[in-house]
C-alpha cells in the first residue's frame, strides 16, 4: 500500500513508477521503525494527541509488530511502497482505523533520518566492537612471534631491523584508531530528527525531546530542515568504513605477500585458506585477496555518498533513498571482512625471516655520529663501505673489524656487533620505535583500550 493514494490521485501508480521508485532495502530497518513509532506514539499520548486508550491500543499493536520483527514473522508485501508504509498497514490489520493516528505529526522525511540514525548508532557499536576483537588477535599474534626479528620496509626495499611484533602492532594501531573513528561518529549520529515532521515541524505541541529520550538518543535536532535535510551522519559512517576497509586492504596486501614463497612469514590454516582447481600444490589466500578487492566498491560508496548530497535544494528529496543501499552495502562489507580477516589471522602462524645484514647500516651511522661525527658524513662513510662491499659481491656479513676501521680511525673493533639485526633491535631506544621494550608498552598499551 502507499500512504498516499487516494486523495489527490485518482489513478494508480505505474507499473514503471512502481519497479523504478520501490527500495526494498530499508526493509532491514524494520525494527527501528518500530521503535521510532512506539516512541512517537508514547509522545503523542503525554501531548495529549492521543487518550491514554488510544495510546495504549497503539503502543500494543506495534509491540506486536516488534515481536513480529524481532522473531522474523512479519509478513511484507509487494505493494508496500517503504517499511514506513509496511508497518502503518500492519497496525491497520491489527488495531484497525485507529493506526491512521500514528502519523500525526510526523512525516516520513523526519522518520527515514530517525530509523537510518537507530540502525547506524547500532551497525557502529558492533563494528567497534568487531575492530576491537581483531585488534586482540593481532596483539595476540604479536605476543606468539616473541623476539622474531624482519626487516622493516620503506619503497618495498629492506629498511630497518624491528620486532615482527612491531610490524603486527601497527596495524594494530590503525584498527584503534578506525574504532575510535566510529565512536566519534556516534556523537552526530546519535541525535533525533523525530518531530522535525516533513520539514518545518507542526502546529501541534509535540514534544522532540520525549521522543529522543525514549529512543535513548542523546540529542535532538536543532532546526527542522536540517533533521530531514541532512546526511553528512550517513557520509561519515560510509568514511569510518572506507578508512576500515582500507586498512584492511594494505594488511591483506601484506599479508598475500608474507604468504608467498618468496617471503615465508606465514602459514595460514587450511580452515581459512582455498584451494586451486588445477596444481594441487596450491593453498591460496582468497580471504585478504577478496577483502582487498571489496575496498574498491567500498571507496565506491563512499564517493557515492557524498556526491548524492551534492547540489540537493533543501530539504528531502527522493535522491536521499540511495543512500540507505550505498551505507548498508558498506557496513555489511565490512563486517564481513573484519569476520574473516580475524579468523584467518587468529588460526595463522607467523614464522620471521632474517633479514638482509644491510638493514644495519644506519647502526653503523648512527655509531659515528655517537663519535661526534655529522650525520650526513656518517651516512657517506658507511655508503662507501656499502659501495665498496657490492663492488666486491660482499655484504656486511663477513666485512672485518680491520676493513671497518680502515674506513674511519673511529670505529672501534667491538662496533663489528653492530652488523646483526638482532643488536639493532636491542640498541633501540626511542619511544614507539622497534624495539622489544617499545613492544611489551604497546601491548600493554592496547590491551587497557581495548
Ligand atoms: N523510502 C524513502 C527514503 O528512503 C522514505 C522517505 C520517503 N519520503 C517521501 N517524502 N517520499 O528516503
Amino acid at each position: 500500500m502507499t500512504l498516499w493514494s487516494g486523495g489527490r490521485f485518482a489513478d494508480d501508480p505505474a507499473e514503471e513508477l512502481w519497479s523504478f521508485t520501490v527500495d526494498h532495502s530499508d526493509r532491514r530497518m524494520l525494527g527501528d521503525d518500530v521503535a521510532g513509532s512506539i516512541a512517537h506514539a508514547s509522545m503523542l499520548g503525554r501531548a495529549g494527541l492521543l487518550t491514554a486508550d488510544e495510546t495504549s491500543a497503539m503502543v500494543a499493536g506495534l509491540d506486536q509488530i516488534a515481536i513480529e520483527a524481532s522473531d522474523g514473522s512479519f509478513n511484507f508485501l509487494d505493494s508496500d511502497e517503504d517499511v514506513h508504509s509496511s508497518v502503518e498497514r500492519r497496525l491497520g490489520e491489527i488495531i484497525g482505523d485507529l493506526a491512521g493516528k500514528l502519523h500525526t505529526g510526523r512525516s516520513r522525511n523526519d522518520q527515514v533520518a530517525l530509523d537510518l540514525r537507530l540502525y547506524l548508532k547500532r551497525a557502529a557499536a558492533t563494528r567497534i566492537i568487531q575492530l576491537e576483537s581483531f585488534v586482540q588477535v593481532l596483539v595476540d599474534q604479536a605476543e606468539a612471534v616473541g623476539d622474531a626479528v624482519v626487516p622493516s620496509y620503506t619503497h618495498l626495499q629492506q629498511a630497518q631491523a624491528v620486532p615482527f611484533a612491531h610490524h603486527l602492532l601497527a596495524h594494530a594501531w590503525m584498527l584503534v584508531r578506525d574504532a575510535a573513528r566510529f565512536t566519534d561518529a556516534v556523537g552526530r549520529i546519535d541525535v533525533s530528527p523525530l518531530g522535525a515532521g516533513a520539514s518545518g515541524g507542526s502546529s501541534l505541541s509535540l514534544d522532540p525531546a520525549a521522543s529522543a529520550e525514549n529512543l535513548g538518543m542523546a540529542k535532538v535536532f536543532d532546526n527542522s530542515m536540517d533533521a530531514v535535510a541532512s546526511r553528512d551522519f550517513v557520509a561519515e559512517f560510509v568514511w569510518c568504513s572506507a578508512q576500515s576497509m582500507v586498512h584492511l586492504s594494505r594488511l591483506s596486501e601484506e599479508l598475500i605477500l608474507w604468504c608467498s614463497s618468496e617471503f615465508g612469514w606465514v602459514t595460514f590454516s587450511d580452515a581459512f585458506t582455498t584451494g586451486s582447481s588445477a596444481m594441487p600444490q596450491k593453498k591460496n589466500p582468497d580471504i585478504a585477496e577478496l577483502v582487498r578487492g571489496k575496498s574498491a566498491a567500498v571507496i565506491g560508496d563512499l564517493t557515492a555518498i557524498v556526491t548524492l548530497q551534492k547540489g540537493l535544494p533543501l530539504t528531502y528529496n527522493r535522491d536521499l533513498q540511495e543512500d540507505k543501499r550505498l551505507v548498508f552495502h558498506a557496513d555489511d562489507t565490512l563486517a564481513g571482512s573484519l569476520a574473516a580477516l580475524s579468523g584467518m589471522i587468529a588460526t595463522a602462524s607467523f614464522h620471521a625471516p632474517s633479514p638482509d645484514v644491510w638493514v644495519t647500516a644506519l647502526d653503523l651511522a648512527e655509531v659515528l655520529v655517537g663519535r661526534g661525527i655529522p650525520f650526513r658524513t656518517a651516512h657517506h662513510i658507511v655508503g662507501g663501505l656499502v659501495a665498496d662491499l657490492v663492488a666486491h659481491g660482499r655484504t656486511f656479513d663477513n666485512v672485518t673489524s680491520e676493513e671497518l676501521i680502515a674506513c674511519h680511525e673511529v670505529f672501534k673493533p667491538e662496533d663489528i656487533n653492530c652488523l646483526d639485526p638482532a643488536v639493532s633491535v636491542a640498541a633501540r631506544v626511542t619511544r614507539g620505535g622497534g624495539s622489544m621494550e617499545s613492544v611489551a608498552t604497546q601491548i600493554v598499551a592496547l590491551r587497557s583500550r581495548v
